[in-house]
């Protein structure tokens, strides 16, 4: 097929020979329940955590293998899109009104800004955010409906009221979707345990109990990793807006916040609609941008951080447990008094539902391993890794990023064998010798597990 300027136009993927993207018109939606968020896919697969849910490219094909069934499905999901927390939503106030005090002459791409008012809130879900999780839930009936039609997911989550409400629009498309197949049974979902995130509360899908890493000075890895980077790509970028918006003279963390104003003006609107703010920047600007977030994901929860991985521990030895229907064994931040109850924590599902947040998701797959063969991102430079080993914060915690850990019952294989698939994207199980497939025996993927087993390094939290 031919593509036309006219059929790239509608795929979005126009860009000027300058490198910035020009607007083009949006579709009646940007999301659909397969292939999640696909409007300028270029930009906005550059967004790390403020991505929204995209179905990610696996050079392994994620359909279930033909001659296997699927025995056994645990989503672990984060909330949906989100206006700014409180924090930020203050400062991109702050920022816009020192714009609009210092700054007289509006014009080109900057006209939409003189008018630009800031009504973004703070913490909640987004109609869209919302829209999102229905879709998760709908689509994970479809993955999973040979088990799903005569089962009923386990369903927990996180606490803060995002999460919460993210949990419930997934049960709600679930039930959606069984509603409308006609060799379902009449059970349905519903969200059957909430973790406080309260200080001191035992939460697997909220960090917050292990005091060196909260406090500690490992705590600035990130910020650090993160600010030599910021010096790396964002001087030209303020150069120019500065040079623009005559009077503006923002700094370098406020050209961040003015990068961050389009991912979050775009989940605002109800059909994903691509902001203005967007084409502010270029698509190298914005693939600078991602890789900023992902240095925090990496450096913050993952394994640039020493205590990182650790603070997933806990989850993983609950992933055990369910795979292997036994009790689990942890000492780190399970609630025992909900594991060791069959109500609070049943072994005999074969559907689990987790929600959670990103920073949480990030340390749960670093403490799997998933990304062991991922090496140190440097912080001075561009690393492709989006492009070579499937490690970036938009590829793994977008908003409404799920991550499938399925067990399979294959033709040929006595045991049944264990796959993960992070937002669609396989991830081959290297650490217990994958085969072409991603895949390892269940005995193999406990087995690689023996980090989590021995309670990562939960010792040194309170050193
Ligand atoms: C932004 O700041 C202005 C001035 O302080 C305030 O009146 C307005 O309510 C704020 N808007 C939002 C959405 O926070
Ligand atoms: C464990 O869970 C129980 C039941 O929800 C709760 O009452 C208790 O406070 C929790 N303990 C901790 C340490 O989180
Ligand atoms: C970031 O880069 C600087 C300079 O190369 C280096 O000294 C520092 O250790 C790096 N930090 C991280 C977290 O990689
Ligand atoms: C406004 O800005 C544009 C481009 O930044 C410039 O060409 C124009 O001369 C400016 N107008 C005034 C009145 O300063
Ligand atoms: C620009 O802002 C900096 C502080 O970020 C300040 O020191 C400087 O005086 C400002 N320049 C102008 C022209 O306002
Ligand atoms: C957890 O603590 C108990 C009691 O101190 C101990 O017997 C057990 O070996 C520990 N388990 C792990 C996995 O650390
Ligand atoms: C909470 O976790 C701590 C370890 O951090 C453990 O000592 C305690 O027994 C746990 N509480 C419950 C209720 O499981
Ligand atoms: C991943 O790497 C860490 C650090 O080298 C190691 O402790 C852990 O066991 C590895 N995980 C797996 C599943 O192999």
């Amino acid at each position: 097929m031919a593509l036309t300027a006219a059929g790239l136009l509608a795929l979005g993927v126009i860009s000027s020979s300058s490198g910035f993207i020009i607007p083009v018109p949006s579709p009646q939606t940007c999301d659909s329940v397969q292939n999640g968020y696909q409007c300028q896919p270029q930009i906005s697969h550059y967004w790390g955590q403020y991505s929204p849910y995209f179905s990610v490219p696996s050079e392994i094909i994620a359909n279930v293998p033909l001659t296997c069934s699927v025995t056994f499905a645990q989503i672990l999901s984060r909330h949906g899109a989100r206006d700014p927390t409180a924090a930020k939503t203050l400062k991109y106030n702050q920022t816009i009104a020192k714009i609009h005090k210092n700054v007289a002459n509006f014009t080109g791409k900057y006209a939409f800004l003189g008018d630009y008012e800031y009504t973004l809130g703070a913490d909640q879900l987004t109609d869209f955010g919302r829209q999102q999780m229905e879709n998760s839930g709908t689509k994970y009936y479809q993955r999973y409906a040979d088990l799903a039609r005569k089962a009923v997911p386990f369903v927990r989550s996180s606490g803060e009221a995002r999460v919460v409400e993210s949990a419930e629009k997934w049960v709600d498309g679930f039930t959606q979707a069984k509603t409308g197949d006609r060799w379902a049974n009449n059970q349905y979902p519903s969200v059957n345990v909430v973790i406080s995130e309260a200080a001191g509360s035992n939460n697997t899908l909220n960090h917050d109990l292990c005091t060196s890493f909260e406090d500690g000075p490992d705590s600035n890895i990130a910020d650090a990793a993160q600010k030599t980077w910021v010096n790396v790509f964002v001087p030209a970028i303020q150069k120019r807006i500065n040079g623009d918006l005559v009077g503006a003279n923002l700094t370098s963390t406020e050209i961040i916040y003015l990068m961050d104003l389009c991912p979050f003006n775009t989940v605002a609107s109800a059909t994903g609609a691509i902001s203005p703010f967007c084409s502010l920047f270029t698509q190298t600007e914005w693939q600078d941008y991602g890789y900023y977030e992902s240095l925090n994901k990496f450096y913050g929860y993952g394994s640039g951080n020493p205590l990182g991985p650790t603070q997933g521990v806990g989850f993983t030895n609950e992933l055990i447990a369910r795979l292997t229907k036994k009790l689990v064994v942890d000492n780190t931040s399970t609630n025992h008094t909900l594991d060791d109850n069959a109500a609070t924590f049943p072994l005999d599902r074969a559907l689990y539902a987790d929600f959670s947040h990103d920073n949480d998701m990030t340390a749960i797959f670093f403490a799997m391993g998933l990304y062991n063969s991922t090496s140190a991102l440097p912080n001075t430079t561009i690393e492709t890794a989006q492009q070579t080993n499937g490690y970036s914060a938009a590829y793994t915690v977008p908003f409404g990023a799920r991550a499938y850990i399925e067990k399979l019952q294959c033709l040929g294989h006595r045991e049944e064998l264990v796959r993960v698939i992070v937002n669609d994207r396989v991830i081959p199980l290297h650490t217990c010798g994958a085969d072409i497939l991603g895949r390892c025996t269940l005995s193999d993927f406990v087995g690689s597990l023996s980090f989590a087993r021995s309670g990562g390094d939960w010792a040194s939290c309170s050193a």
